[in-house]
């Protein structure tokens, strides 16, 4: 084989078996609703006024966030007022991010 020609890959696999001993026993002490928490979190969600952004912003107050909602319109959707009862900790600032200043 010239120098030029690449060498076949090695890839290592372990057997599953393995890999949950390799692992530890985590899977029995770890929660999966914890690995999702967004507890102690703050989150920023541009276009949060309306749409995908609102409804990312529901999700991320479910799971525990502070959550800043930033958006060009003034106004958000009426949903909003229904996101800020279940969520007290809950800003809405306007900005259009795509101003560069
Ligand atoms: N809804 C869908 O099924 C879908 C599917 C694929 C992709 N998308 C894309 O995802 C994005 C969001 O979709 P959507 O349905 O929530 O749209 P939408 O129009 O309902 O909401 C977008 C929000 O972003 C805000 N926004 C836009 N430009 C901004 C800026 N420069 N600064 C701050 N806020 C700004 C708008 O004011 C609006 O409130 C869009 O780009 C859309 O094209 C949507």
């Amino acid at each position: 084989m010239s120098s030029t020609q690449q060498q076949p890959v090695q890839v290592q696999t372990m057997p599953l078996h393995k890999q949950y001993e390799e692992a530890g026993d985590s899977y029995l002490t770890t929660n999966v609703l914890d690995l999702f928490s967004l507890k102690g979190r703050v989150i920023a969600i541009t276009g949060g006024a309306q749409g995908i952004g609102l409804a990312l912003a529901f999700a991320c107050a479910e799971a525990g966030a502070k959550v800043a909602a930033i958006d060009a319109k003034a106004e958000p959707h009426k949903d909003f007022l229904i996101l800020e009862k279940q969520c007290t900790q809950l800003g809405m600032y306007q900005s259009d991010v795509a101003e560069v200043s």
